[in-house]
């Protein structure tokens, strides 16, 4: 049997360690989900008023109101997410993420997306 040079199994040893939770923290966390997918159009506090956002028509919902809340439930908000705008006639230019989120991650981003109410 052949050993591995010790430099070799100490590189493996540690991209093991140090590569498998970061890319199991990048998947459930719904901060850094929203920052790399929603940002540019919702905003940092998910006013509607991202770089992209601020030109669109009409613009994305603000996320910080009551009344966002109030008028939508978990599911319907998911099915968006999910499906897109288009899916439930509102714009399509809120595009379907049902191919790059999973049900763990849209969870996860509707999680952070609580976290605007009231900002
Ligand atoms: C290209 C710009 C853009 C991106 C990127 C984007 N959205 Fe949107 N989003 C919109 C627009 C525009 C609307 C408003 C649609 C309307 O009211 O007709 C919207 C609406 C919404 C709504 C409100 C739907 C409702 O019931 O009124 C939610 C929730 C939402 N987006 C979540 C997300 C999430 C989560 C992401 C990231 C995974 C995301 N969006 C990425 C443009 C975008």
């Amino acid at each position: 049997m052949t050993r591995l040079p010790l430099s070799v199994s100490l590189m493996v040893l540690f991209g093991l360690v140090v590569l498998l939770p970061a890319t199991g923290r990048a998947a459930d966390d719904g901060a850094g989900l929203y920052k790399t997918y929603c940002v540019t159009c919702h905003g940092e506090t998910g006013k509607g008023d991202g770089v992209a956002g601020a030109a669109l028509n009409p613009k994305p919902a603000d996320l910080s109101k009551e009344e966002f809340w109030k008028s939508r439930d978990d599911a319907a908000i998911k099915k968006v997410i999910k499906e897109g705008g288009a899916a439930v006639g509102k714009s399509p230019l809120m595009v379907a993420w049902g191919a790059v989120l999973d049900d763990a991650k849209i969870e996860a981003v509707l999680k952070h997306l609580k976290t605007f109410k009231g900002k």
